[in-house]
């Protein structure tokens, strides 16, 4: 970790080398820099007083909230996707007319999907607007995608014609968390692997939305598309449960690791509720692409590995194998936390089409929390 500032123009200033400028801000830095050099108190800053701006960051603290922050835009874009054509459209989520059809087999899982869905999107869109203005107080460069909003749209009815940051048209879902959390001995940060809940959902690329209004019907295929959204929410979510842990284990000031203790449990939030609504997608096989979903309550399936009821986590190894069994997220290990997000991202197939720039992009913000 690297006492570096990040001043309000962005620019890093090392602690060894301040410039001479005389602006009040310069001298603020200046004197936060150099009381940190050496004892590494800049994350002892505090937090800021009511109306007066935060404190400036080190520049780890500012990866990592610059990542976060590119993590909850790509988060808000694929949200927007399903609440335009699943969701609800008012003040608080803007935008799409909504699919009947698609609406209807969503509710297949639960009859309130399309309020679930709506509060979710709204809750991804205040935490990358938050962290944003977060790192704006701070005097730090906010993170802004937009130029990368170049992926079409579903052509269904009910979707906006406008540019996007995901494709939620060919996705390849990993659905291993459903056993992960299962699991009473084995934890991803010992390097277990666990098997798919929905074994095909890992081999081929298939849509989540409706790619038009041709795949309204027949009945299966709609709702194989409704059951491999059910089955995508809870992925998506289970990566922001990870996600903060992973990353708050790296953060120095307090006041930005309230931030992340404080968004975190949000997205477990999520990821709970879509965890057992993942459950009541009824088992089918859609005629037209044969992705099957299995029954998860009967063999091969069943058991504590698969049993739909079973959504709290299972206590599990954690740390090391002397001490006992708890109930935790998984993974935790902050270790390249933020590049594995990016692949299981990527892997996920949401960036399909996206151009090597935004790869590029992401990629430095990626490492760049991770050299924190
Ligand atoms: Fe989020
Ligand atoms: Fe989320």
């Amino acid at each position: 970790m690297s006492n570096d500032v990040q001043c309000a123009s962005g620019a890093e200033i090392s602690c060894g080398e301040i410039r001479s400028t005389t602006t009040r801000r310069s001298l603020v830095l200046r004197g936060l820099a150099l009381g940190a050099a050496g004892s590494g108190l800049l994350a002892k800053a505090g937090p800021a007083l009511a109306g007066s701006p935060t404190p400036a960051l080190a520049t780890g603290d500012v990866a990592i909230l610059r990542f976060l922050a590119a993590a909850e835009i790509l988060e808000s874009d694929l949200w927007q996707q399903y609440n335009e054509l699943g969701g609800i459209h008012d003040r608080e989520v803007p935008g799409g007319g909504g699919s009947r059809a698609y609406t209807e087999a969503l509710q297949v899982l639960d009859e309130e999907m399309d309020q679930y869905i709506h509060d979710n999107t709204e809750d991804e869109f205040s935490h990358f607007n938050f962290i944003n203005a977060y790192l704006v107080s701070t005097g730090a460069d906010p993170v802004n995608l937009d130029q990368f909003r170049t992926l079409p749209s579903s052509r269904a009815h009910g979707a906006r014609q406008v540019g996007r940051l995901t494709n939620l048209m060919q996705l390849t879902v990993d659905t291993s968390y459903w056993t992960r959390y299962r699991s009473r001995t084995n934890n991803p940060d010992f390097g277990d692997a666990f098997p798919p809940a929905v074994p095909d959902l890992s081999k081929g690329r298939f849509p989540a939305i409706p790619r038009t209004d041709a795949d309204l019907s027949p009945k299966n295929h709609l709702q194989a598309i409704a059951n491999t959204a059910g089955f995508h929410f809870g992925f998506i979510e289970q990566g922001g449960t990870s996600l903060y842990p992973q990353l708050a284990q790296r953060v120095r000031n307090p006041e930005v690791l309230r931030v992340l203790l404080s968004i975190g449990p949000t997205e477990a939030m999520h990821f709970q509720i879509w965890h057992d609504k993942a459950g009541n997608a009824p088992p089918l096989t859609d005629p037209t692409n044969g992705l099957t979903f299995p029954d998860l309550n009967a063999p091969p399936f069943g058991g504590e590995d698969f049993e739909t009821s079973l959504v709290m986590p299972e206590p599990t190894a954690f740390l090391t194998s002397s001490l006992p069994a708890c109930s935790i997220v998984r993974p935790t290990e902050t270790r390249g936390a933020a590049m594995a997000a990016l692949k299981s991202l990527t892997d996920d197939g949401l960036f399909i089409g996206q151009s090597p720039a935004f790869f590029a992009f992401m990629g430095q913000l990626a490492r760049a929390a991770d050299a924190a």
